[in-house]
């Protein structure tokens, strides 16, 4: 099967990010919110980051980077963003009730042969897919941030899901520039499952004094040939994100090692929330340096 029209639910972080990927592709992209307002910024962010870059830097001409754009119609009008998709990639909010009435809705709209797939993080696809009349058409594809740098795509495959929706996904995600790896539908799929337990850790040995959040990170980066350290990455994911996606791990396995550290919890509730407020195990400094934060001493 191929895909030539691709749509995008959620124009947020993720959703912007594989737009502008799967444009950039070659692939026709209908970019759905809710919300205008987003809709607005993140074409608005494409268009620059095209700009910045891809053109500015000599990678495109000005013309493919004016066409990457014009390849991506914006809209608040879910039918219309769906109906004539072959291939759907939701990104919106990671919360399971939404997420099953989004699948419902449009499994009523699109062609009978098109894929759905959830950009989920840790939700179970299965379920997601289990909103829907066509479970062997609708997989996970997992992109990382920001979708159009990083290479890696989870692909995950819910029960039922049929081999040639697989080999669709997982073609897709190599034009895309990405490369796929295919995993069955556990909570946390790979990445997600073995980062909430180095974040867990490397939460325990700072709360516990054994060493600072910088001499973590240089010890991950200098021994174990990490490019960032578990705490610089926490900072760059967020802790609300970590906190509510180690809760939805944690509900599903009920498993001792799935909790999330206390820290992440303490550190929401004290506002600090990671790179994306300034405020995590560093502090973010205007003139771009950072410092160890001063949490519980
Ligand atoms: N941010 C990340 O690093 C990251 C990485 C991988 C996967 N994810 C997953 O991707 C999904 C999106 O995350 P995000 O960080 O882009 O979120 P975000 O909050 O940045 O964006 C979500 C967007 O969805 C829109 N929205 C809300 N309800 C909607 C609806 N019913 N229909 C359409 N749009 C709606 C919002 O207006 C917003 O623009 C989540 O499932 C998340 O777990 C996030």
């Amino acid at each position: 099967m191929e895909i030539k029209n691709v749509a995008v639910l959620g124009s947020g972080t993720m959703g912007h990010g594989i737009a502008q990927a799967s444009a950039m592709a070659g692939y026709n992209v209908k970019l759905y919110d809710i919300a205008q307002a987003m809709l607005d910024k993140a074409t608005g962010t494409i268009k620059g980051n095209i700009e910045k870059h891809f053109v500015a830097k000599g990678k495109i001409k000005p013309e493919e980077g004016a066409a990457i754009v014009g390849r991506i119609a914006a809209t608040t009008n879910l039918k219309s963003a769906v109906e004539d998709a072959d291939l759907v990639i939701e990104a919106i909010p990671e919360n399971m009730e939404m997420k099953k009435i989004v699948f419902a809705e449009i499994d009523g709209f699109c062609p009978a042969h098109t894929i759905l797939a959830s950009n989920t993080s840790v939700l179970p696809v299965t379920a997601i897919a289990g909103a829907t009349n066509r479970k062997e058409k609708c997989i996970g594809l997992h992109f990382f941030n920001p979708a159009v740098v990083m290479k890696l795509v989870e692909v995950i495959k819910p029960i039922g899901v049929a081999d040639e929706t697989v080999d669709a996904a997982l073609a897709f995600c190599k034009k895309l520039g990405k490369t796929p790896v295919t995993v069955k539908d556990v909570p946390g799929f790979i990445v997600n499952r073995l980062l909430g337990l180095l974040y867990h850790e490397a939460a325990q040995i700072v709360l516990e004094g054994t060493a600072t959040a910088e001499e973590v990170d240089l010890a991950m980066k200098l021994g174990a040939g990490h490019p960032m350290g578990p705490c610089e990455l926490a900072d760059f994911g967020g802790f609300d994100i970590i906190t509510n996606a180690g809760d939805a791990v944690y509900n599903y396995t009920h498993n001792a090692r799935d909790a999330v550290n206390i820290l992440y919890r303490k550190m929401v509730e004290a506002g600090r929330l990671g790179r994306k407020n300034g405020k995590g195990f560093y502090d973010y400094n205007s003139d771009g340096t950072k410092t160890v934060a001063k949490l519980f001493d």
